[in-house]
């Protein structure tokens, strides 16, 4: 995939499609307004005063080979009020275009940057929305796939412009769709297809492409190192789990500045705590964290970023097989804290609490992050909105949620106070794996809070943003997370320490 900027008028431009955006009660007499009019025949005063479209956000009118123009289809874009307008609208509105007109002669598109947005503020942003509409989940059919191929990303401007600058501008953009697209697809992965092992590939693959060390412990070396919350969550399973780690090793120190752990369960099936059916259909993307971490150490890689940076992916599957674990079952973690499993349903954590003493003890991680589908009481509490941010440092979750805007993923901050951590004090054993009915979300993280050693952390739970059931334009998996995580990398490589 290419991208770079053009510096012409508009009408000059010469692409499969051209992306213009328009405004909601747009000033005819605007520059752009004057000109579209006259290469159009009128036709923008026409639409508009008719009330026939009115730019809303989202609402594309696509005119094809129109006559007085380069580019062979041309798109008004909606883009709602002007001073509504900022990266977030650009991505999602550049999407939605090309999703309408997706076809498989889309090589070249183009977004134009008209003379009165900032050029700076959205370029990144249109880049990024035109390859997200360039996801397609249907992978298996063996007729009618949607799938087209855009060759060339690039932003139109007759503004001045650092043309170098902005170029690497652009490239930001596509380093981090590109990756969000991979977590996407291999989220998307049915649970026959991929499995813990699969992961392991598919891990090999990024880490030889983007020069990051792998390292894979297998069944034999988690034993040996007494990593029984992992092993205990795929005991039910006749696919044994992993541990993945990959290194970027951006400067020279050997302790990560940054470690991200990610859930990978590639199916949960509740295991004996087994779920219902209308719950467990959609338990493939129960890895979406492990995906979106692998994904992000593919962007860290390319971005260059100048600290050492982590990804540790725990996979597994939670199967109900006959050696599968019990409710009441207690085992001993990696950190030695004993855990008493009441739900074996509530496998998340498990795993991710042998992730995070992993990031402690042996590798000295100074900040972690990790990334997890990991309760439905998340998506009670914040919806197919934000995803729910939980921490014991103030630095670090600034930092994230300073991330978390600049990259469009919404995040919300959820509380941490100590009293929540009585839910989940075991009768038997350090802790359960359960918290109770209410605050299930919260109850979670301070279960995940206990293995991380006091050191700065951060959790996001994502469990209602994964996924998009409904929503044409991006159904199914979303790789949200993967450019928070770059975002955040980079922004800590370059603070100074505090
Ligand atoms: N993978 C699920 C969480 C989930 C639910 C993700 C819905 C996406 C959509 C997780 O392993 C789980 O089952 N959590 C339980 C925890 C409970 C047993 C304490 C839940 O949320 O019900
Ligand atoms: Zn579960
Ligand atoms: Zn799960």
């Amino acid at each position: 995939m290419k991208t770079n900027l053009i510096v012409a008028p508009w009408e000059e431009i010469d692409c499969d499609i051209l992306i213009l955006p328009v405004f909601e009660e747009e000033d005819l007499d605007s520059d752009l307004a004057t000109a579209l009019n006259e290469k159009l025949d009128g036709l923008l005063e026409e639409l508009l005063s008719s009330q026939e479209w009115k730019g809303e956000n989202d609402s594309i009118v696509v005119l094809h080979r129109p006559d007085k123009v380069s580019a062979r289809r041309l798109l008004l874009a909606g883009c709602g009020k002007k001073e509504h307008f900022d990266a977030s609208v650009a991505r999602k509105v550049t999407t939605a275009a090309v999703r309408k007109v997706r076809s498989s002669s889309l090589k070249k598109v183009v977004f134009y940057c008209r003379d009165d947005i900032s050029l700076e503020d959205v370029a990144q942003a249109a880049v990024e929305g035109i390859n997200l509409a360039a996801f397609e989940g249907d992978s298996y059919k063996t007729k009618d796939r949607k799938t087209f191929y855009i060759e060339e990303v690039s932003v139109g401007t007759s503004q001045p412009a650092d043309q170098k600058r902005l170029e690497q501008i652009l490239r930001r953009g596509l380093i981090l769709t590109e990756a969000t697209n991979l977590a996407r697809e291999i989220t998307n992965q049915p649970g026959n297809r991929v499995g813990p092992r699969d992961m392991v590939d598919r891990a090999k693959k990024v880490a030889q492409a983007e020069g990051l060390d792998i390292e894979v412990l297998e069944e034999k070396d988690l034993e040996e190192l007494g990593m029984n919350a992992l092993l205990a969550v795929g005991q039910g399973s006749h696919l044994p789990p992993r541990l993945i780690i990959l290194t970027h090793k951006g400067a020279e120190s050997e302790a990560p500045l940054l470690a991200l752990v990610g859930k990978g369960v590639t199916f949960d099936s509740g295991g004996l705590s087994l779920k219902p059916p209308s719950s467990m259909e959609e338990m493939k993307s129960d890895k979406a964290g492990a995906c979106v971490v692998l994904a992000a150490m593919q962007a860290i890689a390319r971005l260059n970023v100048k600290s050492t940076v982590v990804g540790v992916l725990p996979c597994v599957e939670n199967l109900p097989g006959g050696r599968a674990q019990r409710p009441g079952d207690v085992i001993q973690s990696f950190s030695g804290k004993t855990i008493e499993v009441l739900n074996t349903d509530a496998e998340g954590r498990l795993i991710l609490a042998d992730a995070l003493s992993y990031c402690v003890r042996n590798l000295k991680a100074r900040h972690i992050v990790d990334i997890a589908t990991l309760t439905g009481a998340c998506l009670v509490a914040l919806g197919h909105v934000r995803a729910g941010l939980f921490s014991n440092d103030h630095s670090l979750s600034r930092h994230l949620i300073e991330a978390s805007r600049t990259a469009g993923e919404p995040v919300w901050e959820m509380p941490m106070d100590r009293i929540y951590r009585e839910q989940i004090e075991s009768d038997i054993a350090d802790v359960k794996n359960v918290g109770g009915k209410w605050a299930g979300a919260i109850t979670a993280a301070k279960f995940l809070e206990e293995f991380v050693d006091g050191i700065p952390w951060c959790h996001l739970d994502i469990a209602g943003v994964d996924l998009f059931k409904e929503k044409e334009e991006q159904k199914g998996p979303t790789g949200f997370g993967v450019r928070i995580l770059a975002e955040l990398a980079e922004r800590l490589a370059a603070w100074p320490e505090d």
